[in-house]
């Protein structure tokens, strides 16, 4: 039986998986590199560490799984999305790449709604609006602020593409990804000529678009050596992690919504047809299935925000947890059980690093309102918890009022391993959430899309039918109740704040 192997390459570390064609897993591994913060909101990365990882992962999976090299068919690739590798013309990187959560490029998305005539019409040209995330502004700030750096840009790549680069020798990516660089027509599915035009970018910095299931090229001599596989193995186009990760739940079809709470939160709705919110609230990308696209919805720091809780403040839950060998999430999770649902009045804003959806607000903050001295730590997690909930409820009911059916929400991601979060999300979507049989994301998706790519399948949608299944379902409780009332009055707390999110920053950068 053929095996496939799925590389993703994340923010905090690439994840490797190999599987057989029955969609059954060999091994998995990663390995995890750093991220930089030179300034404020600078987020940055290596891309040779992706190199590296790639190469340990590959090594790993093989050994792991006493894979038979010979048995590889093909590989498929995911990443984090927007990030922008700068090559030069000896294929050198020219300085570490911008990654998506980066917040520099407030002035280059300003820069492009000007040189387009405004936001609408932007979006009327490829279907979303600028975000500081987003890979052109950052070609357009490296061209204002590093010009010399700029002088020698030949090519730009996603981080995925850069590891295929560095697998086949082809400067080749895919639609989903394609679609987040912001230059992409996404209706019809290529290069948007006139968006480059108005922006002065060359089309040749760009590398080819393929469909996410069709092959970009073959595993090349050199990295067939480093990777101890066999020459001219299929590499496919891959996805987004967002595409990739939908693949992998399985939301190929109308109707189906995964609502996914990792470090970001994003709720993904598959589309038949090219479907944009006019207010651009949420992102329009083409899907990781051909010819069909998908809408999503992501809040910057979902998971992050309990994350950072746990880091910052729960330092006593860790070294308790360490003691009694359980994840520190378990005891956090007990404490906030113990409160009731809606905190007894205390709110949480998930704002740590801006958000992207609803508000688009690079200046936007966190904060908890409404403590009093009745509340205590139980509290404080639990309205972490919920305020990212409530984020993604956001995404949720944007999705709704763009008349996307939503028949089926799968959850994935941390959110969906603890059965308290699952409830939770049940009782603030107000509807049944499930959970299904693969839980390894965007590498389980492009390991099915290489399957898919190369013949094993009839196409992405069957890959799915015949390997995903559901395991668990949660209706919402009592608490359903509760949230009705105390859901709409934390959309009202960011707009009391929203001005208020401007002057702070400007008192940060000292003007
Ligand atoms: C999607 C997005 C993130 C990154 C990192 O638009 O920015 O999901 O892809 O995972």
């Amino acid at each position: 039986m053929g095996i496939y192997l799925g590389i993703d390459i994340g923010t905090s570390g690439t994840k490797t998986l190999a599987i057989r064609e029955d969609g059954s897993i060999l091994a998995a591994a990663t390995a995890e590199y750093p991220l930089a913060s030179p300034h404020p909101g600078w987020s940055e990365q290596n891309p040779e560490d992706w190199w590296q990882a790639t190469i340990k992962t590959v090594r790993k999976v093989m050994a792991d799984g006493q894979c038979d090299k010979s048995d590889v068919r093909g590989i498929g690739l995911s990443g984090q999305m927007h990030g922008s590798v700068f090559l030069d013309k000896q294929q050198q990187v020219i300085r570490p790449a911008l990654l998506w959560n980066d917040q520099r490029t407030a002035a280059e998305c300003d820069e492009i709604e000007r040189r387009t005539g405004g936001r609408k019409r932007l979006i009327s040209m490829v279907a979303n609006p600028a975000l500081t995330g987003f890979t052109a502004p950052k070609i357009l700030w490296l061209r204002n602020h590093e010009p010399r750096h700029y002088d020698r840009l030949t090519q730009v790549l996603l981080p995925k593409d850069f590891v295929r680069h560095r697998l086949t020798g082809e400067f080749a990516t895919e639609v989903s990804d394609a679609s987040g660089t912001l230059l992409l027509d996404v209706k019809r599915r290529q290069w948007s000529q006139a968006l480059l035009n108005k922006l002065e970018i060359d089309p040749a910095v760009l590398p080819k678009v393929y469909e996410s299931e069709e092959v970009s090229g073959q595993l090349s001599q050199t990295a067939a050596k480093l990777l101890k596989l066999p020459v001219g193995i299929p590499v496919v186009g891959g996805g987004g992690d967002q595409a990739a990760g939908a693949v992998g739940n399985g939301i190929v079809r109308r109707g189906l919504i995964s609502a996914t709470m990792g470090t970001s939160g994003v709720v993904f709705a598959h589309s038949d047809e090219m479907q944009v919110d006019p207010d651009g609230r949420v992102h329009t990308f083409c899907h990781a299935v051909r010819g069909k696209w998908h809408v999503m919805g992501v809040v910057l720091s979902a998971g992050g925000s309990l994350q950072w809780y746990r880091n910052q403040l729960a330092q006593e839950e860790v070294r308790v947890a360490q003691r009694q060998k359980i994840d520190p999430y378990e005891l956090i999770t007990r404490q906030a059980a113990e409160v009731p649902a809606g905190c007894e009045g205390l709110y949480f804003l998930p704002y740590l690093t801006g958000e992207r959806t609803p508000h688009a607000d690079p200046y936007a903050r966190a904060a908890w309102i409404g403590l009093s001295l009745r509340h205590g730590r139980g509290h404080l997690a639990r309205a972490v918890m919920e305020g990212a909930t409530y984020a993604m409820r956001d995404c949720l009911e944007i999705i709704k009022g763009m008349d996307i059916p939503v028949r089926e929400i799968r959850l994935s991601g941390g959110g969906a391993r603890s059965s308290f979060w699952r409830q939770m999300q049940a009782d603030v979507y107000g509807q049944k959430v499930v959970t299904i049989n693969a839980e390894e994301g965007p590498a389980y998706g492009v390991a099915l899309l290489a399957a898919a790519g190369t013949g094993a399948f009839k196409n992405v949608e069957e890959a799915c039918q015949q390997t995903i299944s559901i395991v668990s379902n949660t209706s919402p409780s009592a608490e359903r109740k509760v949230y009705q009332k105390t859901y709409p009055l934390y959309g009202k707390l960011y707009s009391s704040l929203k001005a208020d999110y401007r002057t702070i920053a400007e008192l940060v950068a000292g003007k």
